[in-house]
């Protein structure tokens, strides 16, 4: 069977660079045999401007966002993805509002106890990271970077990233043939 990668996008600029390379990554993984679901998450229909808090879906048996917009149902089916690549430029050390606002609501596919026990939606699921930045990896990427650590960490597999440094002024060839050998990668994991 075919493995599943979907590419979550976090950039506002369609044709800018984040786009581009994730664009490439896909083509990559797609080449391999890998089915590609590419979701902007900048576009969807948000009724709030992030998780408010309202803890719906840890009070629910089910692992998904109570809030009924269209960010709720693409995030229920996060965990059947074999690999969820997130593509973001870094704004401010960090990734855009656009796609925190996602990730924030991501919280309903995991249970929280107060023992500190945590039960999941995600059981095979790998972390991959694809970021742009304009300046080098101390100016934001590595930080960003290791918010995604994070995030992995609780699938207990190894993020793999692609990280693109000095974005603006890399080489467009060289880039696509680094991001397409990434997306074949993605395919293999
Ligand atoms: C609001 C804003 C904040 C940014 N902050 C950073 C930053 O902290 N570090 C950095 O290296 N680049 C920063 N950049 C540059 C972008 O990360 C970079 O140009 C990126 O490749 C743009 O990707 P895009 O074409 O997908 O928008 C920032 C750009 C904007 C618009």
């Amino acid at each position: 069977m075919s493995r599943k990668v979907i590419i979550l996008c976090g950039s506002p600029h369609k044709e800018g660079n984040t786009n581009t390379v994730a664009g490439w990554v896909a083509q990559g993984a797609r080449g391999k045999g890998a089915e590609v679901e590419v979701i902007d998450a900048v576009a969807l229909k948000y009724k709030v401007g992030g998780c408010v808090g309202c803890m719906g879906c840890q009070n629910s048996k089910e692992f998904r966002c109570v809030i009924d917009d269209e960010a709720g149902p693409i995030i229920a089916r996060l965990p059947e993805a074999d690999v969820l690549a997130f593509a973001t430029p870094v704004y401010f050390y960090g990734p855009t509002a656009h796609l925190k606002r996602f990730i924030d609501r991501m919280f309903s596919l995991f249970k929280f106890s107060p023992d500190g026990k945590v039960r999941q939606a995600f059981h095979k699921t790998r972390v991959a990271l694809i970021a742009t930045a304009a300046g080098g990896l101390d100016d934001g990427l590595s930080l960003t970077e290791q918010l995604f650590r994070k995030i992995a960490a609780f699938s207990g597999k190894e993020m793999q990233s692609l990280l693109v440094p000095n974005a603006e002024g890399a080489d467009k060839e060289e880039l696509r043939r680094k991001a397409v050998a990434f997306g074949e990668s993605l395919a293999r994991v």
